[in-house]
């Protein structure tokens, strides 16, 4: 249906409500979108065997047709279904990994719409951890393609309100489990014979990857393929025809808040004057303008408003200490749509340590600039 009654239910996130989880899963077995937590992010979930439901996913986010969707599955046991065969790293990552924010791509079964898998031979598969997903996932007794529960381009949805926010009147219900416990989404990765290559930095360390790979002798394909080199605005602009997208998780203009974001990368030092400089700046323009920082950053950047401008044009999100990655990724979402919330012209953040959840933290801030890199040597 064009429009959709949503319903949002509160659930414990701990010990789901059977009767809610079985809701849900009537609710697709009619080929309708539930949305659910998951441990990353709030997931937009139809069934994954109902090409119809599929489609159903693309009209509601605004996706584009050749962006491939993750199907999510109970457990390992349940990968016959939706993939070909499973190589032995497959199992081994399953067995270090699962249930958990690891997504991996393999050939796909028949079993699995086109349409789910943006017509490629290949389908994403995790088996998420939050209890409401695997309650939801076992009340449907059918996998679950889900992407991230935000329109299309926009902010991952870490919150219900997210979701209501961008989905309300586009799904039947939304499970309300409370904030998503990661924040980031999955790492995904590709598995082609031998060869294993990184689509998507996420909330499973590379590192961590490495190290399972290492045990089979095998190393991770280089490079984690970012989407094109820091550009123009105008590269990223033409990002979404580019067809069929790789995985267009590699998609420049992603993870986009509506302001216009400028992100320093280089040295804390530099970077930091860099940005200092770029908020006055703006200021000075009339622009309002909104900052994401560590707290360690806070002191440097009091003191930038004069008093001349009107109330309120600096708004400051402190996400949490710079050493402390988790936190920050947990928050950086939902930071990034309180500052559109308030209207912000512009969002300047800058690059903090790529090891851990660091990576992911750098790719969905390049992404979110959507090109708007400024280089500090
Ligand atoms: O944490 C997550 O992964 C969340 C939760 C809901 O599970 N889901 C999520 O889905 O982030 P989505 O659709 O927003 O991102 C899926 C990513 C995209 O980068 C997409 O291109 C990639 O996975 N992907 C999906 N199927 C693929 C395929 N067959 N080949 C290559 N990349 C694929
Ligand atoms: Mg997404």
């Amino acid at each position: 249906p064009a429009s959709e009654q949503t319903t949002v239910l509160p659930i414990d996130p701990e010990r789901p409500d059977p009767a809610a989880l079985a809701l849900g899963g009537q609710l697709l077995h009619e080929g309708r979108l539930v949305a659910f937590p998951t441990e990353t992010v709030y997931g937009l979930g139809a069934n994954a065997f109902d090409d119809q439901a599929v489609r159903r996913i693309f009209a509601a986010k605004g996706r584009a047709a050749n962006d491939p969707i993750i199907v999510h599955i109970a457990n390992a046991a349940h990968l016959s279904e939706v993939v070909l065969d499973t190589p032995d790293i497959v199992h081994a990552l399953a067995a270090r990994f699962w249930p958990g924010p690891l997504t991996v791509v393999l050939p796909k079964s028949p079993r699995i719409p086109d349409s789910a898998t943006a017509g490629l031979p290949t389908v994403a598969v995790r088996v998420p951890r939050h209890p409401v997903a695997q309650g939801l996932l076992g009340a449907a007794g059918v996998p679950i393609a889900a992407p991230s529960a935000n329109t299309f381009t926009r902010t991952s949805a870490t919150t219900a309100a997210h979701v209501l926010e961008d989905l309300g009147g586009k799904v039947a219900l939304i499970l309300d489990g409370g904030p998503a416990p990661i924040g980031i989404e999955s790492t995904v990765i590709q598995i082609t014979g031998d060869e294993v290559r990184l689509l998507r930095p996420g909330a499973v360390p590379a590192e961590a990857v490495d190290a399972v790979l290492a045990e089979f002798g095998l190393a991770r394909a280089t490079g984690t393929q970012p989407a094109r080199p820091a550009g123009s605005r105008a590269a990223a602009g033409t990002v979404q025809e580019a067809a069929p997208a790789l995985s267009p998780g590699q998609m420049l203009k992603h993870y986009a808040p509506r302001a216009r974001v400028l992100y320093f990368e280089g040295p804390a030092e530099p970077a930091r004057a860099a940005m200092r400089q770029a908020v006055r700046d703006e200021l000075a323009r009339g622009h309002t303008v909104g900052l994401l920082l560590c707290h360690e950053d806070g002191p440097l950047f009091t003191g930038l408003v004069s008093g001349a401008e009107p109330p309120g044009q600096l708004a400051v999100e402190e996400l949490g200490s710079c050493a402390d990655l988790a936190v920050i990724g947990q928050r950086l979402f939902a930071a990034m749509r309180r500052l559109d919330a308030r209207g912000v012209d512009v969002i300047c953040a800058r690059s903090l340590p790529t090891g851990g959840m660091g990576l992911a933290i750098a790719d969905r801030l390049t992404r979110a600039a959507g090109g708007n890199v400024i280089h500090v040597p």
